[in-house]
């Protein structure tokens, strides 16, 4: 068939379009602009709010002392790095900040990328070649599918969270010269833990590598807050770790990947393409993350107001009748369904001063939209119980 060659304007007229078909289908994500810092109380499109919807799980966003931190870097050690890390991009900072990590995930060894997608991206290709196979859990996140697709290792999928399917997968994966299991910790959006025991024993079992992305559970999850091993009480049965800065440890950017073995590191610095040709973390991030790290040492308590606060909201929603996904993660979903419905019950908690998203298809499967509620260790009882009953007077008012 020959394809019909388009000018630049039929291209551009496409493209607006599919933005119209988006709109249309309601699926058309719209930026809220916040004029203030990253809190609890924010100010977005001139409105007060309360924020129930950022990743900032230990309210350390904006944080006295890791501001301090990182100002002081940033009078120290300037801007930027102006670099990639093996030419002049590698600051003593960046290698404190890797030694502080491997201790706080006891492991052997870590290595910091631009972002936790950049490290999932580099990573696959970087490690695994056509003789080998990963195994990745259907609702991991899209980092860890965008790395897997540059990579040209074997590809295959087990249902999220399934040890039989695994199982399954693992038998199909034999004959492979190395396999690795890859899942996220926490799942996005069901706030539902991967089973990393039944995980492990498999892997055992198969002789697998394990990989699990902890992105939305390091600072918190465990008991002195190193994630999902911690939590499962397999730290040393699990080979990779990937996590981000960007979330519970102080919430700015960059991202790691950390294991027992310093040869999968040492590689890593050889070949993981966005570690070679992307600039470096700057040092002022990196001071304020290091002053992270030592805040949540100082203050565990924070972690378990983490929690304490995600039981407290998941127990009055569930007085009040609603409809959520099981768990103990501060990610709460609040289920509608239909996809419509959770538009307007994001969009009425709006109109009443909660700050709070809808997900709906693709993000989450059709006629399972949500509302997806984040805790912070920052929220107050009162806050948490005026989000509850914004809840509810919307629902009323929606005639739900
Ligand atoms: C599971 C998971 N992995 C990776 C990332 C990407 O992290 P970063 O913002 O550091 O690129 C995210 C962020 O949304 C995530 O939820």
């Amino acid at each position: 068939m020959e394809l019909e060659i388009s000018s630049i304007g039929d291209f551009i007229n496409e493209l607006r379009d599919k933005l119209v078909v988006l709109e249309d289908a309601g699926l058309l994500k719209q930026e809220r602009p916040l004029s203030g810092s990253q809190a609890v109380e924010i100010q977005a499109s001139g409105k007060e709010l309360l924020n129930f919807c950022s990743n900032n799980y230990l309210g350390l966003a904006n944080n006295e002392e890791i501001i301090t931190a990182a100002k002081s870097a940033l009078d120290t050690y300037g801007f930027g790095m102006a670099s990639v890390r093996f030419i002049a991009g590698t600051h003593n900072q960046h290698l404190l900040l890797e030694k502080k990590l491997t201790e706080f995930l006891a492991t052997s060894a870590t290595i910091l990328f631009p972002s936790c997608f950049d490290a999932n991206g580099g990573l696959f290709e970087a490690l695994f070649d056509e003789n080998d196979a990963i195994i990745s859990d259907s609702l991991n996140h899209a980092s860890i599918i965008d790395g897997i697709r540059l990579c040209k290792a074997k590809r295959l999928r087990y249902q999220n969270r399934d040890l039989a399917d695994l199982e399954v997968q693992l038998k199909a994966a034999s004959g492979s010269k190395s396999i690795l299991i890859i899942t996220d910790g926490v799942f996005s959006m069901d706030g539902s833990f991967a089973p990393l025991k039944g995980i492990c024993d498999l892997a055992e079992k198969y002789g697998a590598l394990v990989m699990v992305d902890d992105s939305h559970a390091t600072g918190f999850i465990g008991a002195t807050g190193a994630g999902t091993p911690q939590y499962f009480d397999v730290v040393n049965r699990v080979d990779i770790l990937s996590g981000t800065l960007g979330k519970a440890l102080g919430g700015a950017s960059g991202g790691y990947i950390s294991s027992r073995h310093p040869e999968i590191i040492a590689m890593l610095r050889q070949k993981a393409r966005p570690y070679l040709f992307s600039n470096s973390v700057p040092p002022s991030v990196v001071a304020g993350s290091i002053a992270a790290l030592d805040v949540i040492k100082a203050h565990p308590e924070r972690g378990k107001k983490t929690l304490a606060n995600a039981a407290l909201f998941r127990a009055l929603m569930l007085e009040n009748g609603f409809e959520l996904l099981p768990g103990e993660h501060p990610i709460v979903p609040v289920m509608f369904r239909d996809e419509h419905t959770a538009v307007a019950m994001a969009k009425a908690l709006f109109e009443r001063g909660i700050f709070a998203v809808a997900f709906s298809y693709p993000v989450v499967p059709l006629g399972k939209a949500r509302i997806r509620i984040q805790l912070s260790a920052s929220h107050t009882f009162e806050e948490i119980r005026t989000c509850v009953d914004a809840f509810v007077d919307a629902r009323s008012t929606l005639g739900l």
